[in-house]
């Protein structure tokens, strides 16, 4: 279970913190950040610049900010959440107001599910009554449990406030892999239709309906036992698509300017194709995304 900051920081600590701790937003560099940084994710830049950036600018929200991240491994979930974060508070992902949790890694006993329930509540409870511009992220969402899930909930309601505390600044982000497969599905369609993906969007091919449709009826996903969904907390759902080659020679080169290794495209293109791809003939999207890639980067660097 991750320690609350109030457990972590000395007093004195604890008033530069929560003064210094949030960021002036700026939707201008909020777009920036997604532009440079985010590869091959339109539909993502387009919801979370418009989400984020009316949540942040709005001085009486009525309720949380509640997203939920969709896309198979490596095309950018977690990448994104630390765009946001970055955006929001000085320390980015860093900060002691982002409590980030992993499913399987803070959650892992089932037995313990009570034991969780009660720290997990009081966590969010503690974190947001002292700085309401809190971040919770849920990491593998879909391996949640649904006991679990359902301690979120009341937190993510229009309520005026819980105990005497407001949840209305607060942001919550779930990542997880529920809805991957229909989304890449959907995109591989689209490729064999000779339709570029960058034409996809949430309204059409029915994208929406089809992730809907998958989570609900995904009976191993936390997400269908749960009455989250039933009951409107999320405010968006937002899909990744799975990512082509020029997107993951994208993700080479800004590795390489991450490692400060002179840029280089062709080396970029190289590692980029030795990536495995989907499907197994035509070689589409990047079967892993971006993930790895710094490390196979690594083995050419000498
Ligand atoms: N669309 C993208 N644009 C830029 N970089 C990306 C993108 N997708 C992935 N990356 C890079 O690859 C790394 C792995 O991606 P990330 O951890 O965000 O994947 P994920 O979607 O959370 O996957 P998983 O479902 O396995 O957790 C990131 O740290 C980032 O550097
Ligand atoms: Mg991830």
């Amino acid at each position: 279970m991750a320690e609350t900051y109030t457990l972590s920081l000395t007093a004195e600590d604890r008033f530069v913190e929560v003064f210094a701790a949030v960021l002036a937003f700026d939707p201008k560099r909020l777009e920036k950040d997604l532009r440079d940084s985010l590869f091959g994710q339109h539909i993502v830049s387009d919801i979370v610049l418009k989400a984020v950036t009316s949540f942040m600018t709005d001085s009486n929200p009525n309720k949380p900010l509640v997203l939920s991240f969709h896309g198979t491994t490596g095309v950018g979930k977690n990448h994104v959440a630390q765009i946001i974060a970055k955006n929001i508070y000085e320390n980015g992902i860093e900060s002691y107001h982002v409590h980030t949790y992993i499913s399987e890694h803070h959650f892992p006993h089932k037995e313990k599910s009570d034991l969780y329930k009660a720290q997990l509540k009081q966590e969010i409870y503690k974190s947001v009554s002292s700085f309401p511009r809190s971040m919770f992220i849920f990491d593998e969402m879909d391996k949640m449990q649904p006991q679990l899930i359902d301690v979120i909930k009341p937190f993510l309601d229009y309520k005026l406030n819980v105990d005497g505390v407001s949840f209305r600044n607060a942001i919550f982000i779930f990542l997880s892999n529920a809805g991957g497969n229909v989304i890449a599905e959907v995109a591989l369609d689209l490729w064999r239709e000779g339709i570029c993906r960058e034409e996809l969007w949430m309204n059409s091919k029915e994208l929406e309906t089809k992730i809907f449709r998958k989570i609900f009826n995904d009976k191993n996903s936390g997400f269908l036992h749960s009455s989250m969904i039933d009951e409107h907390l999320i405010d968006y759902y937002v899909p990744f698509l799975p990512l082509m080659l020029k997107h993951v020679r994208q993700c080479v080169m800004a590795e390489m300017s991450h490692l400060k290794i002179k840029p280089n495209y062709e080396l970029a293109d190289k590692v980029a194709r030795e990536m495995p791809f989907f499907p197994e003939k035509e070689r589409i999207f990047s079967a892993k995304g971006c993930k790895s890639v710094r490390q196979k980067l690594a083995l050419y660097d000498n």
